[in-house]
């Protein structure tokens, strides 16, 4: 028996969550094209190292360019029996979008609706969009996807809310098929460099104090990457699998908020240390104080299971961390 194989389209897929995507799912009789334009938040290098190993695989290809060309989105679709897109391409970071928010509405907005009618134009039904935490606001308490969210503290968290809203209007009008996940704090391989983890990581490998901000008491849902890998691979099954069009609007989180002080004691028994230098920062704008995922849908729906633990996840991490940095 022949297998299909089915194409899917990646946005952002030379990023962190992208590039840990199109490792996992070229294993996955899929063929990925993953379309990225290096943007300058972090270094091409650092991008270009996250997929080395899969340029030369028959089932990836990787497309150099912009969400917003809607010119090449549209050979792209022509040229490409596509059944799915990934949208994970976007401007990253909340406290940046503070400083730029232009930036923020021209990629994440602009762009999703660039890609959207590209969609639409081209019979292209299936959307799995990477939402944010972010879009619950400064809410206290385990959030669930039902959860009113009208008061975004940043312009990027409001770009996703918006970006999320164009992709309701395409499922309404043209029967899109959408999945928003709202992921929450995700680590591990190949992290963006301004997140903390990361960040701690390299400011201690370079025996700098690691800077944090607040008292220690901010507390984030942190959900490992393989297990948000295996959600966006579930979505597009459960996709696949419905008679009816689907809307949904899933938290992918850890249902474990953990105060940045307790994430020490994780980094430090996985370097195994006694003491990390640390100073204290003012908390900066955009910060929320807590992020608490409700996962019941998720484990519902796409037999979410958060198997990494964080102590488990921050070994992973800081192994990965050695080969590259040490
Ligand atoms: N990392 C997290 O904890 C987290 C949490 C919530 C949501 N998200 C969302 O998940 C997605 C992936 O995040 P990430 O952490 O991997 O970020 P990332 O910055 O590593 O990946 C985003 C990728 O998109 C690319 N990109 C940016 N603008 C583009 C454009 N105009 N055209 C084509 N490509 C473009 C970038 O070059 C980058 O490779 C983003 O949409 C982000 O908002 C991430």
């Amino acid at each position: 028996m022949t297998v299909e194989v089915k194409n899917i389209l990646i946005t952002g897929g030379a990023g962190f969550i992208g590039s840990n995507l199109c490792h996992y799912l070229t294993k996955q009789n899929f063929n990925i094209l993953c379309l990225d334009n290096f943007d300058d938040f972090y270094s091409e290098e650092i991008k270009l190292n996250n997929i080395k190993s899969l340029i030369n695989e028959k089932s990836f290809e990787l497309i150099r360019g912009d969400i917003r060309d809607s010119k090449l989105l549209k050979t792209i679709f022509e040229n490409n029996k596509i059944e799915t897109v990934i949208h994970l391409a976007a401007k990253a970071g909340v406290r940046n979008s503070i400083l730029n928010p232009t930036d923020y509405f021209d990629i994440n907005v602009n762009g999703t609706l660039t890609l959207l009618e590209a969609m639409k134009s081209n019979g292209v039904k299936n959307l799995v969009f990477a939402s944010s935490s972010s879009v619950y606001g400064n809410k206290n308490g385990k959030l669930k996807e039902t959860e009113t969210c009208n008061e975004q503290i940043s312009p990027y968290a409001v770009s996703k809310k918006t970006a999320k809203l164009l992709n309701y209007s395409y499922h309404v009008n043209f029967k899109m098929n959408v999945i928003n996940l709202r992921l929450f704090s995700v680590y591990g391989k190949n992290q963006r460099p301004d997140l903390v983890i990361h960040k701690f990581f390299n400011q201690i490998s370079q025996n700098k104090p690691i800077e944090i901000y607040g008292n220690g008491e901010t507390k984030r849902d942190y959900t490992y990457i393989d297990n948000v890998v295996e959600a966006i691979y579930n979505s597009v099954l459960y996709i696949e699998t419905q008679t009816q069009s689907v809307y949904e609007i899933i938290n992918i989180g850890n249902d474990n908020p953990i105060p940045l002080i307790e994430l020490l004691d994780c980094i430090k028994e996985a370097i195994q240390t006694d003491k990390i230098e640390f100073v204290k920062k003012k908390i900066e704008k955009g910060d929320v104080e807590t992020t608490h995922a409700d996962i019941e849908k998720a484990k519902k729906l796409l037999n979410y299971n958060p198997s990494v633990s964080l102590n488990e996840g921050i070994k992973l991490f800081y192994d990965w961390f050695k080969i590259e940095n040490l």
